[in-house]
């Protein structure tokens, strides 16, 4: 007989950050680590995991704002919900009903860490999901009204649903940005309209780290009852968040942004807000999202949100100096080189470097030969030679928004690692600008 109670949220120790996977000998059970996964069932499976542990440690990445890796404690979490307690959450049976316990424990955790009620929170599969769920089911709000207000700086997740509203006959307002990626907020809520569906701006930005101001941005639109989405995809688990304070309606998180798992993300809905669901079937997440929960991985965001909320402070400070460190040294040894953003408000992990006259695809080739993985401006539209739109928005010159590079940094780097970036960039920079 099924005997597990729901009792008591499970709570995972700390956990220092440690970049390296134990090989099957060195784990303590051949089910309790991660590295004991990772080797079952693959041939030659004990050499792969050497190779793996080995670019491991050579591997700078740099490249936080695209992913992030997964904290050996959230992995702990997640592994019973994908081994033996596969029931769903659905099922009225005791097995059904402590995955359900479980995951109302992340709700709560979920909920804590952008001061929400439990009751607010809506699981999806991530930003992108929680984005078009947000900026579509509220239109239902104000179904005769037609105007969109938003940024000329959004994640394509925003920008393609209210190019998509655009096409439909919606009229979108993308408010411009200055030089350093800041918004004239003034100017923003003096485009709000008695028309106005929606208000829905991006909070980091994930190309510049720029962070608008929530409060002197939502706070018109709020007043007069305009629904306000705000893209927090990079902003949660980094930045405090306090939905109980911030004058919003609507707030998009992705689990795989702040050390939890991909595929996994949820909407903050205010309370008594009408939402439309987007995806259809059963009743589930209060019937504002059907369709089986991703019990593992909402387990593992709410561990993340946990160790979000409990270590904030010191990563923040750590990986603020970090990130700083790159940026004055970058700048110091390499006279062409400019940081975008440089004098707006900005995340402490990102820093947005660009090389005038280089192609960043040429630059981050040669880094990532040299071990360091960063990006230019979104993954999504790496390899596109479109200079970024967040950068043309920054009325960015060309030919210095095509030498764009995006370093991203996270708890895991070290100084040693940026000391080797530092030591690296400046040789290989030379070699592309003798080949130009
Ligand atoms: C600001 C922002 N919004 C939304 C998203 C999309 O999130 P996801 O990858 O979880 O769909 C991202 C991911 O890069 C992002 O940076």
């Amino acid at each position: 007989m099924y005997q597990k109670q729901g009792g008591r949220c499970r709570s995972q120790p700390p956990t220092a950050p440690d970049r390296r996977v134990d090989t099957p000998a060195e784990a303590s059970s051949p089910l309790s680590s991660h590295g004991a996964r990772l080797a079952d069932g693959v041939n030659g499976a004990e050499s792969a995991l050497q190779m793996y542990n080995t670019m491991m440690e050579t591997v700078v990445y740099l490249d936080n704002n695209a992913t992030t890796r997964v904290l050996p404690e959230v992995v702990e979490a997640m592994l019973p919900f994908l081994r033996e307690e596969y029931a769903n959450p659905s099922s009225v049976h005791q097995f059904g009903q402590f995955i359900r316990h479980q995951m109302e424990c992340a709700r709560g955790q979920v909920a804590r860490l952008i001061g929400a009620q439990p009751r607010e929170i809506v699981f999806t599969s991530g930003g992108t999901e929680s984005i078009n769920l947000a900026i579509r089911g509220s239109l239902d709000i104000h179904p005769t009204r037609r105007h969109v207000l938003t940024t000329a700086v959004e994640h394509p997740a925003g920008l393609r649903v209210t190019e998509q509203l655009k096409a439909r006959g919606y009229e979108v307002d993308y408010v411009a940005v200055d030089r350093e990626g800041r918004i004239d907020e003034e100017e923003w809520s003096a485009r709000l309209t008695d028309r106005t569906a929606l208000a829905t701006f991006i909070h980091a930005n994930n190309e510049t780290g720029v962070v608008f101001d929530v409060e002197r941005m939502a706070r018109a639109a709020f007043e007069r009852q305009i629904p306000v989405h705000v893209d927090a995809a990079q902003s949660a688990g980094k930045l405090a968040i306090d939905v109980s304070s911030w004058p919003v309606t609507l707030v998009s998180l992705a689990a795989h942004k702040f050390h939890g798992p991909k595929g996994v993300g949820a909407l903050y809905v205010r309370r008594r807000t009408r939402l439309t669901p987007q995806i259809l079937g059963g009743g589930q997440e209060g019937e504002r999202r059907g369709g089986t929960e991703n019990a593992a991985g909402i387990i593992g965001m709410g561990a993340a949100a946990e160790a979000a909320m409990r270590d904030r402070e010191q990563i923040t400070q750590q990986v603020g100096a970090m990130r700083d460190l790159l940026e004055s040294e970058v700048l110091r040894l390499v006279p062409f080189a400019q940081v975008n953003g440089l004098g707006a408000d900005r995340i402490y992990n990102t820093s947005n470097i660009s090389f005038a006259g280089l192609e960043a695809e040429a630059i981050l080739i040669l880094l990532s030969e040299a071990g360091i993985c960063a990006s230019s401006g979104a993954a999504c539209s790496s390899g596109s030679l479109e200079p970024s739109h967040v950068l043309q928005a920054m009325g960015i010159d060309e030919k210095i928004a095509h030498g764009a590079i995006r370093f991203s940094l996270s708890r895991f780097n070290t100084r040693e690692e940026i000391d080797s970036v530092v030591e690296t960039l400046p040789g290989l920079l030379s070699k592309l600008t003798a080949l130009t």
